[in-house]
């Protein structure tokens, strides 16, 4: 078996102490983000420059020795990658061309798919070679409903208005959109694999938004066919979940067959998901990182309590969503070494 923490933990073996990584852990937060960022021109051109790419993937991890480096790029490369339109205007985050129509839904091509995102391959492939022998290399994709929120809004949403009225007016013209993503989804995530990740995240960033009713057919359906497609090819990569904020019903994402972790939010009770979500899975998270930009005292004794809760069994730590821009790095250092300290008490 492997040495590495962070596939130890997702394999439900005993590690010396709980791995860790953050999301967002490559970004705005740190000078060294910012000044490879300007040399590469805007945010998508690092997506699409597979050296600047692996130097940013490295930073955080140069700086803070995490148990695990998450390829630099973004959920959105995949709906540009199907010849929708996508940019990034400063001060606005992501724009897209708006999907409407079922007309519009663009066909599932996987030459064109991977052409479009051989760079991403190669970023992956030169951390592959690049990583210390202890870290652990995640791939990454946007869930379809979160790809598909911001294909259908044209952006980020407050309400979802649009890609709600389609979703449940039409389930099944929706559903045809749902399906190219998931498919164009596993098709992407296998080639990472390919290239040499290890392991494997699904962002669904915005599942809170739906009613119960509607997760198993726009979030549960979709990430149980993604990880049996990854394992039909790949049996033995894991695969984490992130259906953020749907609340007790993060019991039936972790039944998924196959999944290895579940990544929770920060409204998640630890003790709740220590005793209904470990039995099942590896569980992966969750301070808040609103903490982290607080640092000191408050920042020690919400991760010390998440660690007492979920330590024992198979956990990874995390936040529960991303470092925000404005976080000290040296709060994230003394985070850090908080969890490479940490010692059953
Ligand atoms: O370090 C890492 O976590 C790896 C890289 C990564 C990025 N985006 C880089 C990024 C990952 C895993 C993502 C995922 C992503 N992208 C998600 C899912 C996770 C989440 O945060 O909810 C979503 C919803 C997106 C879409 C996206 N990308 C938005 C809405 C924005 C604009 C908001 C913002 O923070 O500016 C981005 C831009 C983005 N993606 C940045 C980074 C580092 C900031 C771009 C910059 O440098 O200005």
């Amino acid at each position: 078996m492997t040495d590495k923490r962070l596939l130890r933990a997702l394999a439900g073996e005993p590690v010396d102490r709980p791995p860790f990584w953050f999301m967002r852990q490559a970004g705005r937060y740190l000078p060294e983000y910012r000044a490879t960022r300007e040399q590469a021109g805007d945010f998508l051109e690092l997506c699409y420059n597979p050296e600047l790419a692996e130097e940013v993937t490295l930073q955080p991890i140069r700086r803070f020795g995490m148990d695990a480096a998450i390829l630099f790029a973004d959920i959105l490369l995949l709906p540009q990658a199907l010849g929708r339109e996508v940019a990034f205007r400063a001060g606005e985050g992501p724009v897209l061309e708006p999907l409407t129509r079922t007309e519009d839904i663009p066909e599932m091509n996987a030459g064109r798919l991977h052409d479009h995102l051989g760079p991403v391959y190669e970023t992956v492939g030169r951390l592959s070679n690049s990583l210390p022998a202890d870290v652990a290399l995640i791939g990454f994709a946007g869930a379809p409903w979160t790809v598909a929120t911001y294909m259908v809004e044209g952006g980020s949403s407050k309400d979802y208005a649009a890609v709600k009225g389609w979703a449940f007016a039409d389930g099944e013209g929706f559903g045809r959109l749902i399906d190219v993503l998931t498919e164009a989804t596993g098709a992407y995530l296998k080639q990472q694999i390919r290239a040499g990740a290890e392991v494997v995240q699904i962002f669904d960033t915005w599942a809170g938004a739906l009613p119960a009713a509607w997760l198993e057919p726009l979030v549960f359906g979709p990430l149980r066919r993604i990880v049996a497609d990854i394992h039909e090819s790949f049996p033995d990569v894991p695969v984490i979940g992130f259906p953020r904020g749907i609340g007790a019903a993060a019991e039936r994402a972790a039944e998924i067959e196959g999944l290895a972790g579940l990544s929770v939010d920060w409204a998640t009770d630890p003790r709740w998901a220590a005793e209904r979500l470990q039995p099942h899975l590896t569980v992966q998270g969750n301070l808040d990182p609103r903490l982290v930009v607080v640092g000191g005292e408050p920042m020690r004794a919400a991760a010390r309590d998440i660690l007492r809760a979920l330590a024992k069994g198979p956990f990874i730590f995390n936040l529960g969503h991303g470092i925000v821009p404005e976080t000290p790095p040296e709060h994230v250092g003394e985070l850090s070494d908080l969890v490479r300290n940490w010692k059953a008490e």
